[in-house]
């Protein structure tokens, strides 16, 4: 079936150039499931239109091979300048800002995203210049969590990819590269070649914190970016529940391969916070996390309620953080706990060479 598809594929008019894109040999890689088409296309000429060839590529496709979706992911986006010089070493990552803090999860689910991005906007609020690097390319959150799904693409001057800027917080995420719509799986190189390209390429500007939303899981990618970055320390986050502490403790062990300091564990949906009554409930038997932050030696960095704000903050492109109300002060003392403990770990972010 796949092999239909990529004859149909080599037959499109690239509108750019005029040639097939069998005949310019731009076809990467074709991948049909459940009716959804992931092409991936090598680069094509410098300023070509991505939207016309995408529109192109869904017009020879959709309704055919029972294709009803076509995806079109441009590697160049992600590792052009790498191509374009193979013989060259990598480039040495550098350290973009004074504290680099990787917030992860063992598995998703669990509010990463909602918490990192809370984390950084709490940062804005201590007067930090920070910086969100949505690295989670398999779900990237940030456009989401940041009122950006409609934002135009990352801009590119002479001084490097400009990041968005919302409540205050730099960011560049993978979903304003593809659509927030259009999940991804990338491999794990080209994940941390694209991470590696948010660090070097990004014109960062001076930043105090720049916070990582990392992936979710304990797998060879995320031990490969962990190694490939240069982290100054990590936050775990996990939800009370036993199953999410065993993926937590994984999490952790991880890092513990890398002896990137773990800056401490946070508990996520700790209890659930009334938004009427502002009474407690503990749904899940609160404090699972910090007894097992006891267990393993790392510092607790405090509880996040479940509150139903924080879902509709997150679909309305507010951040809870940069208000007021328990939930904002939650994040705000986990972010002065975490910020307290990366200081005291005094581990400058080194520049690290990226083998791949
Ligand atoms: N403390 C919380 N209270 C209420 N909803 C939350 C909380 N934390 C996360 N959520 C919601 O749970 C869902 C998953 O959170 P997300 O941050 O995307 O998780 P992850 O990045 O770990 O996959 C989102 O809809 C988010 O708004
Ligand atoms: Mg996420």
């Amino acid at each position: 079936m796949t092999d239909a598809l990529s004859k149909t594929l080599n037959d499109v008019i690239d509108p750019a150039t005029g040639a097939t894109l069998g005949a310019a040999q731009r076809v990467g890689g074709v991948d049909l499931r459940d009716g959804v088409a992931t092409i991936v296309l090598r680069p094509g000429p410098p300023g070509e239109d991505i939207n016309a060839l995408r529109a192109a590529v869904a017009a020879a496709l959709e309704g055919r091979d029972g294709v009803t979706r076509t995806r079109v992911i441009i590697e160049t986006q992600l590792s052009g300048a790498a191509k374009a010089k193979p013989k060259a070493p990598p480039a040495p990552v550098r350290a973009p800002a004074r504290r680099i803090i990787a917030v992860a999860s063992g598995k998703g689910g669990v509010g990463k995203s909602t918490v990192a991005a809370n984390l950084a906007g709490a940062c804005v609020r201590l007067g930090l210049k920070t910086g969100l690097m949505d690295a989670d390319i398999y779900g990237p959150s940030a456009p989401r969590i940041f009122g950006l799904s409609d934002a135009p693409g990352l801009r590119k001057t002479d001084a490097g990819i400009q990041p968005l800027e919302a409540h205050g917080v730099k960011l560049v995420s993978m979903g304003f590269l593809v659509g927030e719509r259009d999940p991804v799986v990338w491999r794990g190189p080209m994940v941390t070649g694209a991470i590696r390209q948010f660090l070097n390429e990004v014109d960062w500007g001076d930043l105090d914190v720049l916070v990582i939303d990392m992936p979710p899981g304990t797998g060879d990618a995320q031990l490969a970016i962990a190694q490939g970055t240069p982290i100054s320390g990590v936050v775990i986050v996990s939800t009370p529940q036993t199953l999410a502490l065993d993926d937590a403790r994984k999490a952790v062990a991880l890092f513990d391969r890398t002896e990137i300091p773990i800056l401490g564990i946070i508990e996520n949906m700790s209890f659930f916070l009334c938004p009427h009554c502002g009474e407690g409930t503990e749904v899940f038997g609160r404090g699972g996390a910090r007894a097992e932050a006891e267990l393993i030696g790392a510092p607790f960095l405090g509880e996040i309620p479940l509150h139903p704000e924080l879902r509709e903050a997150s679909d309305a492109g507010r951040l809870v953080a940069s208000g007021d109300g328990p939930v904002a002060k939650a994040f705000l003392r986990a972010a002065e706990a975490m910020l307290l403990n990366v200081d005291a770990a005094h581990r400058p972010a080194p520049d690290i060479v990226f083998v791949s």
